[in-house]
Order: structure tokens, then sequence, then C-alpha cells
């Protein structure tokens, strides 16, 4: 366990999303942390110190001045003993006041004391999180190592309002925690590795689509994975409701068209993984208008014409990746149809996904839910994975890549094909 004996101090800042830090304190004790929290004045109007201390089993510590606690232990030490010092909700004023080096509080001057990597799991209203004041703050903070978690797109507490500035969920600060602390190998480090995910909208008129209902949480787990040993990872989406996986650049499209652009662009690259499900087809006209219901007149045909297939035109591309690994989902004969695939599109290896409704995992248990049973199909045989959760299917083909990409063998077959 990453976090085991290892000391987070967390610093709350003053933010209606401060409830969620009981929920954070909670998760990263139940992996073997120890917590030690500053709250800053403004943090106490939303949680108090007695439900963060009985969480932490810690004193919680609130004043510069307090003569007990500068004597016990001091804004310098408190910041030094941890091996990571989150702040959690950071407030546009915390993030200010770092970014300009004001220490004119506990919080604040523990952070300025710090010698330790800072995380920021910022919270604020997307007008405050979109003003040129916090871009700048951002970029300095940036600038000077601090490493950020979210925030996230949806709906505001306080005024109902949609947006950029909901604080990361507690798990996905207790990940990006993990990936700070963890000292693991990056056998990726320096590789450029291209990935798809999530569904494609392909458009009928300006209010509807035809869509699949693929959730993105394979392809985003992957494309984590691989960030995780070190790969500079280029994750391009269809629209999904899962936030963006930490450490990976990612660029939002909606249609197969513009998924293929987005991937054509990122090229050349070491690998390229395709795991969104691409509509094979689009309306082939897109009305400007609403298509009206008119009487008399039935329902309206709805020709369509193919999309273009992005693995296949990157399996064969000039600037082909050397590994280049595709998806497939089958209900019946799997590995023959994923030979076939292999082939057709010229990839090195195809994953493929039983979706048949016997494969143990329910009807639901792949398109969408957390499972997934799958088949390593390779020009040399196939290997066959025992079920398991999304994420441990990413982090093992993340293994496979890293394999796959730094022993030398492998490169054989690319050369030939070349
Ligand atoms: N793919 C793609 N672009 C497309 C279609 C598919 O990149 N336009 C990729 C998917 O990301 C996946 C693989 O190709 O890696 C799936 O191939 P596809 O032929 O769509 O497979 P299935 O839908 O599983 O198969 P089929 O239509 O043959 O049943």
């Amino acid at each position: 366990m990453i976090l085991s004996g290892k000391r987070i101090l967390l610093i709350i800042g003053g933010g209606i999303a401060a409830y969620k830090c009981l929920d954070l304190i909670r998760r990263l004790r139940e992996r073997g942390a120890s917590v030690r929290c500053v709250m800053t004045q403004a943090a106490q109007e939303f949680v108090t110190p007695l439900s963060v201390g009985s969480l932490s089993a810690d004193h919680v510590f609130t004043d510069l001045f307090d003569r007990r606690d500068e004597y016990d232990v001091g804004h310098v030490r408190l910041s030094r003993e941890a091996d990571l010092v989150v702040v959690a909700p950071a407030t546009a004023d915390l993030m200010a006041k770092l970014a300009a080096g004001l220490a004119n509080d506990l919080a604040s001057a523990v952070l300025l004391a710090t010698d330790k990597k800072v995380l920021m799991a910022p919270a604020m209203n997307p007008h405050m999180w979109s003003h040129p004041a916090t871009r700048r703050n951002l970029e300095t903070l940036k600038g000077d190592g601090v490493r950020f978690v979210g925030p996230n797109r949806g709906e505001m507490a306080e005024t109902g309002e949609a947006g950029e500035g909901r604080m990361a969920e507690p798990l996905e600060i207790v990940s990006a925690i993990e990936g700070m602390l963890d000292p693991g190998p990056k056998p990726l480090a320096g590789r450029v590795i291209v990935i798809t995910s999530g569904p494609t909208h392909e458009s009928i008129d300006p209010v509807r689509y035809i869509a699949n209902r693929s959730s993105g949480k394979q392809g985003h787990a992957i494309a984590g994975a691989l960030a995780r040993l070190g790969a500079e990872v280029h994750l391009v989406s269809g629209p999904v409701a899962i936030p963006d996986p930490l450490g990976v650049a990612t660029t939002h499209v909606q249609s197969a068209r513009e998924m293929h652009d987005a991937v054509e662009a990122l090229l050349p690259a070491d690998a390229a993984i395709f795991v969104a499900a691409v509509a094979d087809w689009r309306p082939k006209m897109e009305s400007g208008e609403k298509m009206k219901k008119r009487a008399g007149e039935g329902a309206p045909t709805l020709p369509l014409v193919e999309n273009p297939d992005i693995l296949a035109s990157v399996g064969r591309h000039k600037k082909r990746p050397r590994l280049v690994i595709g998806f497939a989902a089958e209900t019946e004969n799997l590995i023959e149809h994923a030979r076939a695939k292999l082939a057709k599109k010229g990839a090195d290896i195809i994953i493929a996904n039983d979706v048949s409704h016997d494969s143990g995992l329910g009807p639901s248990g792949v398109m969408g839910g957390d499972h997934n049973l799958v088949r390593v199909v390779t020009a040399d045989g196939v290997d066959e994975w025992e079920a398991m959760g999304k994420d441990e299917v990413a982090e093992k083909l993340a293994a496979l890549v890293a394999e796959r990409l730094t022993t030398p063998g492998h490169d054989k077959t690319t050369e030939k094909r070349k």
C-alpha cells in the first residue's frame, strides 16, 4: 500500500467543499496514512475543528500564534514533518497567497515554509476560477512545482450555477496523492502514447445525435495507468461524464471525424491504443435546424454513411507508431473475429472483450460497468486474463505496453512490416 505509514499534512481552506475533507481524511487513514490538519479561519465556518480532529485522531492546528502550538510544533516543523502537503479545498485566496508569497496566517505560513511537494485541490465559483487573477496564480504555482487535482465541472453548491470549479472527489484526491508519493518504476518515461476513449456522438440535428453506451471508464483508466508508468499520454475522449485522468493531456471531441483528426494531429507517437467505441456510421446529412414532426408525413428515414476507421488508418499510417493496440467487443467467435481484426486493421494486439450475456458479468457487465473479461490476441497467440476490474485491466495493459516498448526483440515485428 502506497500510503501506508505516510504522513499527510492537510490544509483545509474555507469553502463549502470543506465538508468533503472529512471523507478525504477517512479515506487516507483507511489506506494507512496519518493525517494532520491545519484549518484556516474561514474553514472553521464550514466544518468544526472537533469533527476534523475526531476523524484525524490528532490535534487540529488553527493559529499562527497559538502559544501552545508554536511551542509544541511551530509552522516550520509542521510543514517539514509531513511527506506531502495537501490543500483541499484550495480557495482562490489560498492560491493567491501562495502565488504572492504571503504568510499572514498558519496555512499560508506552512505553505511558504515547506520543503515538501504540495498538491492543491481547487474549489471555487466558476467565475472566480476563470478570473484572470486566478489563471495567473495557477500558472505561477504550476511554475513553482505545485501540483493540481481538479477542479471538475458540475453544479455549484451555493448557486445552482454549473461550470468548472467543483472540488475533485475525495477518491480522485487520494489517487493524486498516491501518484505523487509512489516512487514506483517509470519504465515508460520519455514515451509518447496516444489513446482514444469513450463514445462518439454523431449529430442528426442541433438537438439529436446517435451514440452508444460506452462510459470511457476503461480507456481513461488505461490512460491514467500509462501516465503513472511515466509515459507522456495524450487522450482523445468522446463525450463522457467522468473526469480527465490525472497527469494526462486530454482533448475532448464529439464525433468520429473529430476524433480521427485529433489523433492524426498527435502523431508521431511510440504507441497508440484505441479504446473508444467509435460510431461506425453517421447520418449522411446533418440538419441545420431541428427536424419537425409534420402531420401526415410519418417518420423520416435516416440515411447513414460510414465513419473513418481511426484504428485502421493509424495501423497503416506512414507515421505508424511502433505499437498499435485495438479493442474488439464480441459476443461470439471471439478469437476468430479478433484475429481477423488484427490483420484487417494493421494492429499488433487486439484486446478482445467478451460482451456476451453469459460471460458471468451480466448484460451490463462490460459496457458502462466496472468489469472486463479480456483476451489478448496477437499474431503469436492468445493470452486469457481472468475477469477483473477495469482498473486492473488498465494496470496489466500498461505493464504489457511497457514490456513491448522496452524489449528490443519486439521491434522486429514492426521492422518487418515496414
Ligand atoms: N475503431 C476506430 N474507428 C472506428 C471504429 C472502430 O478506431 N471508426 C476502433 C475501436 O476503438 C476499437 C476497434 O477499432 O479499437 C473496434 O473495431 P470495430 O470494427 O468497431 O469493432 P467492433 O465494433 O467490435 O466490431 P464489428 O463491427 O466488426 O462487430
